[in-house]
C-alpha cells in the first residue's frame, strides 16, 4: 500500500493584508496535530512576514506562481529562487486563473515546474476542465493532455498535482466525490514512471469543511488545495482536522 503523507495547501489568492498575520496564531490554536502537512499560499508580499510564523508550527511556505526565468531582465516576475530563499516549499503554478486570466499555456507551465524543481521546491501543476468540456465528455481528455504537456520533461523526485475542474473553483459546486475518484485515477495511471503510487494528488475547487471529508475518503486524493475557505482560520482548521 502506498504511502502518501496528505498535504492541505491553503490558495490566498490576491488576498491578505500585513494586519493578517494573527491569522497563523488563530488557525495553528484549532488544529490538533495533523498527521499529514499543511502549507499556506499567501500573497508574494506576505511570504517574508509569514515564514518564520509558519515555521515555528510545522506549517510550509508557498509561492502562487513564479518565472520560468532564473533570473535577469523581468521586470515584476519573482523567480522560484528567490521563492526558496525566503523560505518556501512549494510554489502554485499552473493554476486556471493564471492559464486563463494571463494566456499561460502548458509549455510554459512545464518550464515554471522545471524552474521550480531546479531551485529545489516542490511545484504544485494545477490542472482541470472547463464546464463546457466536462459537459462535451472530454474532461479527462482535456485533464490528461494538461498533464502531458506540464510535466517537467525529466521528471521529479517530488512533485504533486492538483485538480480543479475550472467551473468548481470560487463556485461553491464541487466535483463528487465519485467524479473526483475517477479523475483521480485517471491522472495517477496517466503519470509516467513507476513511482505514480507515490503521487500526490489534490483535489481542488469550493472545498469547504462539510464537503471535505467525503473528497478526503477517496482513495486517489491526496489532500486538498483550497481557496476562499483557507482565509479563515476556522474554516480551513476545520478541513485539517478533517484531514488528520
Ligand atoms: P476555491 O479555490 O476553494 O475558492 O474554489 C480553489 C483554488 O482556486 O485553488
Amino acid at each position: 500500500m502506498a504511502q502518501r503523507r496528505v498535504l492541505i495547501a491553503g490558495n490566498w489568492k490576491m488576498h491578505g493584508m500585513k494586519a493578517d498575520l494573527d491569522w497563523i496564531a488563530k488557525f495553528a490554536a484549532l488544529v490538533s496535530a495533523p498527521s499529514g502537512e499543511v502549507a499556506v499560499c499567501p500573497p508574494v508580499t506576505l511570504l517574508d512576514a509569514f515564514a518564520a510564523p509558519l515555521a515555528s508550527h510545522a506549517i510550509a511556505l508557498g509561492g502562487q506562481d513564479c518565472s520560468p526565468e532564473a533570473s535577469g531582465a523581468f521586470t515584476g516576475d519573482i523567480s522560484a529562487a528567490m521563492l526558496a530563499d525566503i523560505g518556501c516549499t512549494y510554489v502554485i503554478v499552473g493554476h486556471s486563473e493564471r492559464r486563463d486570466g494571463h494566456g499561460e499555456t502548458s509549455a510554459l507551465v512545464r518550464r515554471k515546474a522545471e524552474a521550480v524543481i531546479a531551485a529545489g521546491l516542490v511545484p504544485i501543476i494545477c490542472v482541470g476542465e472547463h464546464l463546457a468540456e466536462r459537459e462535451a465528455g472530454r474532461a479527462v481528455e482535456t485533464v490528461l493532455d494538461q498533464l502531458a504537456h506540464s510535466l517537467p520533461e525529466a521528471g521529479a523526485a517530488d512533485l504533486v498535482i492538483a485538480y480543479e475542474p475550472v467551473w468548481a473553483i470560487g463556485t461553491g459546486r464541487t466535483a463528487g466525490p465519485e467524479e473526483a475518484q475517477q479523475m483521480h485515477t485517471a491522472i495517477r495511471a496517466a503519470f509516467p514512471g513507476s513511482d505514480r503510487h507515490l503521487l500526490r494528488i489534490l483535489y481542488g475547487g469550493s472545498v469547504k469543511p462539510d464537503n471535505a471529508a467525503s473528497l478526503l475518503a477517496c482513495p486517489d486524493i491526496d489532500g486538498a488545495l483550497v481557496g476562499g475557505a483557507s482565509l479563515d482560520p476556522h474554516q480551513f482548521a476545520e478541513i485539517v482536522n478533517l484531514a488528520s
